[in-house]
């Protein structure tokens, strides 16, 4: 079994702050991990890290089918295979998604008949064939983005795909048909790794593993149950299980009405 991703030991900082402090994460190919974790504990900057965002200083390594990822330019990265769908998609007013697809299907030497064929196929087949003419992203609902980086994923094949909080803000309809987005995605020659803070899209798909993320870390690994757990006891039983110390609550800020005391007011 080959990996698509392989991360050992990554860290990231920004000046003095350590965000990641050694991340070690495989997603084999055909297989659909999930990533959770409390807010702030790391994981989009995972995602910022991968893509290649300049923000970070980072460390350790990151390989996408053998290849190193880190030092590379974002565009590099994309070439290799990575790609991401962020948790805010970008929305391109005047970028029709069609026109968009096919200037990326030029840039790649696609054949453009055939390329054209597999953007009518695949939007079709995710359910956004409305959207081709319409700008990227603009006014569509949360939903329907969603399922706009889905097909784009479907067209271009990544080997890596990476999903941040792909079913925030969506409904419950919205939030099966994205899990199922997802399936339909799944093949042999792709690792896709799901971000998602409720186990209910994990019920839609079939997830080969489910990772737990805390502080800059990996600090726990399953299956499926690790979610079911999660959605019991929160992130508190996994904390107790594992013996980890919860992180301190910051001190509590002045109060505004303090602060206004010396207003002369
Ligand atoms: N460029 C940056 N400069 C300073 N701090 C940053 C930067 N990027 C991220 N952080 C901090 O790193 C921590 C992790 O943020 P991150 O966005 O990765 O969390 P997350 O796990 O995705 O959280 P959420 O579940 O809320 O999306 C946060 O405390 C955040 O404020
Ligand atoms: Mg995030």
């Amino acid at each position: 079994m080959s990996i698509a991703l392989e991360i050992k030991g990554l860290t990231a900082s920004v000046g003095t702050v350590e965000i990641l402090k050694g991340v070690d994460l495989d997603v084999p190919f055909g297989e659909v991990h999930a990533l959770m974790g409390p807010n702030g504990s790391g994981k989009s900057t995972l995602c910022h890290v991968l893509t290649g965002k300049s923000d970070y200083e980072v460390g350790g390594s990151a390989r996408l089918d053998g290849t190193e990822l880190l030092g590379k330019e974002v565009d590099e990265r994309a070439a290799l295979g990575l790609m991401q769908a962020f948790q805010y998609p970008v929305e391109i007013p005047g970028v029709r998604l069609e026109e968009f697809m096919r200037e990326v299907g030029v840039a790649r030497g696609e054949d453009p008949g055939a390329f054209g064929e597999q953007i009518a196929a695949q939007a079709e087949r995710f359910g956004v064939t409305d959207f081709l003419r319409r700008s990227i992203n603009d006014d569509l609902s949360g939903g329907e983005k969603k399922r706009s980086e889905m097909f784009q994923m479907g067209v271009l094949s990544p080997k890596v795909a990476v999903l941040d909080e792909i079913d925030s803000g969506l409904d419950i309809d919205a939030v099966r048909q994205v899990a199922e987005a997802v399936e339909q995605l799944r093949s042999p020659d792709v690792g896709i790794l799901v971000i998602t803070h409720y186990s209910r899209i994990l019920g839609h798909m079939a997830v080969d593993k489910v990772h737990v993320m805390m502080q800059g870390r990996i600090v726990d690994s399953g299956g499926a149950e690790l979610a079911d757990e999660l959605e019991d006891g929160g992130y508190d039983a996994v904390r107790s299980r594992l013996g980890i110390e919860a992180p301190k609550k910051e001190a509590a800020a002045p109060s505004v009405r303090d602060t206004l005391t010396d207003l002369p007011f």
